[in-house]
């Protein structure tokens, strides 16, 4: 699969080696151009290249954003996601510590009004990127791998990050629509920042 990554940080840099690892084709993208991502593409050998954001954007089949949720302008242009997958892992933290109130909406329900057209996937927000680097494990059965939780509204969509997750050596587990489900992936949950198994992400899932 073909994977454009918005963000070079923490998650973009550690998803883009395990989708390397799986033999995905990456274009990684940061703030300051690809000039600046030499060493890093260099590290991820042949099957990445560096790009701007937007040309990361067209590249990819999927998209994953790791940028922060409070900077809109790190976004790639709308039109060139509309129709693709993306996938949020931004989690709406303030600048200076904090989260946003953003009432009864969720994060990854205001990434969608900020690229209207895009099939948002809500995943990689609940796992800490040492933990991303470090817990996939192909050779596991799934119920006993580490769980990645995804959400969205678009079946489709969301089957094709599953099995994305599932190539990088982790148990995809569905918490529902971009609102309940996306409610269920927020920083204030109980399935938040835990090393639960894909048993135990089900069986948690129950009581959020
Ligand atoms: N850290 C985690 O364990 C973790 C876990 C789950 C979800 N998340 C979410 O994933 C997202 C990325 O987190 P991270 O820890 O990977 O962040 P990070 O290490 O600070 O990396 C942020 C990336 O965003 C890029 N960026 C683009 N435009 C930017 C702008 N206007 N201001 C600042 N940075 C900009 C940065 O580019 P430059 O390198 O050019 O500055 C950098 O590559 C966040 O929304 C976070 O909530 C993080």
């Amino acid at each position: 699969m073909k994977i454009g990554i918005i963000g070079a940080g923490n998650i973009g840099h550690t998803a883009a080696r395990l989708f390397v690892k799986a033999d995905h084709e990456v274009a990684i993208s940061n703030s300051r151009g690809p000039e600046s991502l030499r060493d890093v593409v260099s590290e991820l050998g042949e099957k990445a290249h560096a790009a701007t954001v937007d040309e990361a954007a067209a590249f990819g089949e999927v998209i994953l954003l790791a940028v922060p949720w409070s900077k809109p302008e790190a976004l790639p242009n709308a039109q060139t996601v509309a129709g693709k997958i993306v996938i949020d892992a931004m989690n709406p933290y303030k600048p200076g510590g904090g989260l946003y109130d953003l009432d009864d909406s969720t994060s990854s329900e205001e990434t969608a009004k900020r690229l209207p057209g895009a099939r948002i996937v809500k995943a990689f927000n609940t796992i800490w990127y040492k933990h991303l680097a470090e817990q996939g494990d192909v050779s596991k059965p799934e119920g006993q791998r580490r769980a990645i939780f995804v959400a969205g509204d678009d079946a489709d969509a969301k089957a094709i990050v599953s099995d994305l997750i599932r190539t990088i050596g982790f148990a995809p587990v569905d918490t529902g629509s971009l609102h309940e489900g996306g409610r269920k992936q927020q920083p204030d949950t109980d399935i938040y920042n835990k090393s639960l198994t894909g048993a135990e992400a089900r069986e948690a899932l129950a009581s959020v």
